[in-house]
């Protein structure tokens, strides 16, 4: 697997591919890879010849009190899975080499109304950095797709509306969260959790489950909404949302809306996990 830093090494690749036929994969990750990214990688195999995966932590996504120094870099171990993943080319650009004027001058692509609710309005500007970082990697690595894990359902259709908005020339798919045996979304700040937190963290995907049986059942949204907060409370979380949202819009589900969504995010201790769960109801 070749590894590359700058952006004129990456473009010099990538157009040598594109130029024998190949057709190009794109895996933006944050590095330190689970399986949820492996399975990206290997979904990535059958959609295109060539894949690719940017391991960047992105600043321009990160609060002020955010972890964005403390965010894990393992970029050895990364390369390690990727390889054994059958990656051929990780991109791991510097933050200047991203961002070679700065951020408080760069420009910004903000897709309103899906940013806004929801982690958007728990992470001001989150979903800005986030849009922003990946329009640049779509233009720098220029795939005909990309593949993103659906545990961000919000950053997921964040991207789908910025593609589609500005006619990004790239297919984006979205691939199922990938779950432990206890139903525990897998996620890079899972690494944060002590022991006992951990034995507490599938309670929030337990929460969705009820949630959502709950609603089959008949119960308004509103009342769904408490209990599950309460239930999550009881766990050891501190509940930031739970949201039962229309799955297009991610505005608040109307009582005729039969696509949802239901979205949660939740600390324990000061780690901060969210998941979601997306189905269609039966009348
Ligand atoms: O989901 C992530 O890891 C990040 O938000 C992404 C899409 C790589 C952009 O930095």
């Amino acid at each position: 697997m070749e590894k590359l830093r700058l952006l004129a090494d990456l473009r010099q690749t990538l157009s040598t591919q594109r130029n024998s036929g190949k057709t190009i994969a794109l895996v933006p990750t944050m590095g330190n890879l689970h399986s949820g990214h492996i399975h990206l990688v290997e979904q990535a195999r059958k959609h295109a010849d060539f894949v690719v995966c940017t391991i960047f932590v992105n600043p321009m996504q990160f609060g002020k009190n955010e972890d964005l120094d403390s965010y894990p870099r393992t970029f050895e171990d990364d390369c390690e899975k990727l390889t054994a993943a059958g990656c051929e080319l990780v991109f791991a650009p510097t933050v200047t080499e991203v961002y070679p004027n700065g951020l408080d001058t760069q420009t910004v692509v903000s897709v309103p109304a899906l940013s806004t609710r929801h982690c958007g309005a728990s992470r001001p500007g989150h979903f800005d950095g986030v849009s922003t970082v990946v329009c640049k990697l779509f233009n720098m690595v220029q795939p005909d797709v990309a593949l993103f894990g659906l545990k961000d359902y919000q950053q997921f259709m964040v991207i789908r509306k910025m593609v589609e908005d500005l006619c990004m020339p790239v297919r984006i798919v979205g691939e199922p969260t990938q779950r432990d045996t206890r139903g525990l979304a897998l996620s890079s700040r899972n690494g944060y959790l002590s022991q006992d937190q951990m034995q507490c963290a599938p309670a929030l995907y337990a929460s969705l489950e009820q949630a959502r049986n709950a609603l089959s059942a008949g119960n308004s949204s509103a009342s769904v909404e408490l209990s599950a907060k309460e239930f999550l409370a009881d766990q050891g979380f501190d509940v930031d949302y739970f949201n039962i949202s229309h799955a297009y819009t991610l505005e608040p589900a109307r009582p005729t809306d039969k696509e949802i969504v239901i979205l949660a995010a939740a600390r324990l201790g000061s780690t901060r996990l969210i998941d979601n769960m997306r189905f269609t109801l039966e009348t």
